[in-house]
């Protein structure tokens, strides 16, 4: 039998740098979190307590609609030849739109509404004048600050057709945050979250990234608490009842370990093999777990990414 000559697999080019545009303006009448009245962005240590009133929780849902909102409206512009910037433009206009502050614009300097982290990008992202092209694949990360509490979540879009890796990576990803969305319930450690992710990403031979973890929100951006993505078996933290975080696992293709960009901003694999991210704000009920951002019709973007990628449900 004649030996197969392998074909060289197909390299897409590296993600350059764009031009970042200015930040977009912010009406008077937005509430805005308190490092965004500060001129470098710092939201100080964080004192917020772990666990949420229900009041507190309230906030927290119509924030998480309104970002779960937004973020499906951003996918829907995710073609061939938009630019990041664009993204942000539709994510910035959406945002104020829903009487909401957009969370990451003056974030520690952050300048732009939302996160766009395309392709070898892990995350934090900077929309810029870079048009998404036909095969590319980018996370869209939206938090919004609304009655007093922000709502953080992020889904991957495919650019047109993608190839058969990308797709594998980015319904692993998918899969891996809805595992770890379903061992949380009151008295479960934390650790068990990081477990869960790796069963998922372990079989898959996909990397999971270490720098980067979940974390609590609520009145704050990033409260105290870490949810990393990986198994530390010294994490036995228990969940408690009305504590709210988010899990939003970093998967690559290749090797997970990450370099910045000289912005000092956006992650890349070091290898640069491609990575994937999906996001949620949860809250821990008395006997699992509530999704805060999702739509008040129980809708979020990450069934549009499902639907773009085939095979799903087959595995
Ligand atoms: N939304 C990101 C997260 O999931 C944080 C973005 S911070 C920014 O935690 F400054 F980069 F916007
Ligand atoms: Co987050
Ligand atoms: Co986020």
């Amino acid at each position: 039998m004649a030996k197969r000559k392998r074909r060289p697999r197909q390299r897409a080019a590296s993600v350059q740098p764009g031009i970042v545009g200015p930040p977009r303006p912010v009406p008077r009448g937005i509430v805005r979190p308190a490092y965004a009245r500060d001129a470098r962005g710092e939201p100080g240590p964080s004192r917020m307590a772990p666990v949420r009133s229900t009041g507190e929780i309230e906030a927290m849902r119509r924030a998480g609609a309104a970002a779960a909102e937004v973020l499906m409206i951003a996918g829907r512009h995710v073609t061939p030849g938009t630019t990041t910037d664009a993204i942000d433009a539709v994510v910035h206009a959406e945002v104020l739109d829903r009487g909401a502050y957009p969370s990451p614009l003056g974030y520690r300097t952050f300048p732009k509404s939302v996160c766009t982290s395309v392709n070898e990008v892990i995350c934090h992202g900077i929309p810029d004048s870079r048009p998404l092209a036909a095969g590319d694949i980018v996370n869209i990360d939206v938090t919004v600050y609304l009655d007093g509490v922000h709502g953080d979540t992020s889904a991957m879009f495919c650019v047109g057709e993608v190839d058969a890796e990308s797709e594998r990576l980015v319904r692993g990803t998918l899969r891996a945050l809805e595992a770890a969305i379903g061992v949380v319930a009151p008295g479960v450690p934390v650790s068990a979250i990081g477990e869960a992710i790796e069963g998922v990403a372990r079989p898959l031979r996909l990397g999971v990234v270490r720098e980067f973890v979940g974390h609590g929100v609520g009145p704050d951006f990033h409260g105290s608490l870490q949810i990393p993505h990986y198994y530390d078996p010294r994490n036995s933290v228990p969940l408690a009842e009305g504590m709210t975080f988010t899990i939003e696992p970093m998967l690559t293709l290749g090797g997970p370990q990450v370099d910045l960009w000289s912005d000092g901003w956006t992650a890349v694999t070091a290898d640069r093999s491609r990575s994937a991210q999906f996001e949620h704000t949860l809250a821990v009920t008395s006997d699992g777990a509530e999704v805060l951002t999702t739509t008040s019709g129980g809708r979020c973007a990450h069934e549009l990414s499902a639907a773009s990628v085939p095979g799903r449900g087959s595995g």
